[in-house]
């Protein structure tokens, strides 16, 4: 069985969220936020192995039990996003081949699902990669300034982007490498793989998978992860 190694984003400082600690640090049922999403992620037998990017100001981490028995590795991150996946990038181990698929999932999502994990690596491993991800369900508005309604827009073909996004390792750091160069910020690997004309598949996965942004998050995420696997 092949097994692949995580790049997993925590270099945030979760202004949305707010508290007296990034949010990957605050805690959900008294563990901090990204214990649980590393703990889902090194049950999965696909899973190699962690490179966890964290800030460079980054007081939590290392103060973290190691809950996974699997090999993990920490990077330095940047300023965005997409510049704390590249750098992540870079320090996966040489085991790593160019060819080699590469999963990468945001700290801040720590509802994930193994089924949709599994599914994600086999149906995006037939082709170039892909992402999980969910239809629109709910009617689509377009506002003015006023935040009033203007428009009402298709909701046909379009799809909200999660993580795990799953791509080749050089192939994704050649695209976040020219993003970064046009000094365009991309805000998901899907969309630096768009750029150079790779069309990833979009895997639906289940909509739980939620990314903690806002403070009400946390409750709902207590409340997820006792019902999802
Ligand atoms: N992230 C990162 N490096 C950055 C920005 C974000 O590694 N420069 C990570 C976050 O830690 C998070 C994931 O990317 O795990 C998704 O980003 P987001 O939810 O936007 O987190 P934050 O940027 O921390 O939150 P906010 O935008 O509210 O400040
Ligand atoms: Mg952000």
């Amino acid at each position: 069985m092949n097994t692949l190694w995580c790049v997993i984003p925590a270099a945030g400082k979760g202004v949305r969220a707010g508290g007296d600690r990034p949010k990957q640090y605050q805690p959900i049922t008294g563990r901090p936020l990204i214990e649980h999403t590393l703990e889902r992620l090194a049950a999965h037998p696909r899973i190699a192995g962690f490179v966890v990017v964290i800030s460079p100001d980054d007081t939590h981490f290392a103060s973290l039990p190691r809950v996974h028995g699997k090999p993990l590795v920490t990077a330095v991150g940047g300023s965005e996003r997409s510049h704390s996946v590249l750098a992540g990038l870079r320090a996966l181990p040489e085991s790593v081949g160019d060819d080699d698929f590469v999963l990468v999932h945001d700290a801040a999502r720590p509802c994930v699902r193994a089924a949709d994990i599994t599914r994600l690596i086999d149906m995006a491993g037939a082709g170039e990669g892909g992402l999980l991800g969910a239809p629109l369900r709910d009617t689509l508005k377009r506002a003015d300034e006023a935040c009033r309604s203007v428009a009402t827009e298709p909701r046909e073909g379009r799809w909200r982007a999660f993580t795990p996004q799953m791509f080749r390792r050089a192939a994704l750091s050649r695209a976040l490498g020219l993003a970064a160069d046009a000094g365009i910020v991309v805000s998901d690997e899907a969309m630096a793989m768009e750029r150079i004309g790779v069309t990833p598949l979009l895997v639906e996965g289940s909509e739980d998978n939620i990314k903690v942004t806002t403070p009400a998050d946390f409750t709902l995420a207590e409340f997820l992860l006792g019902r999802t696997r």
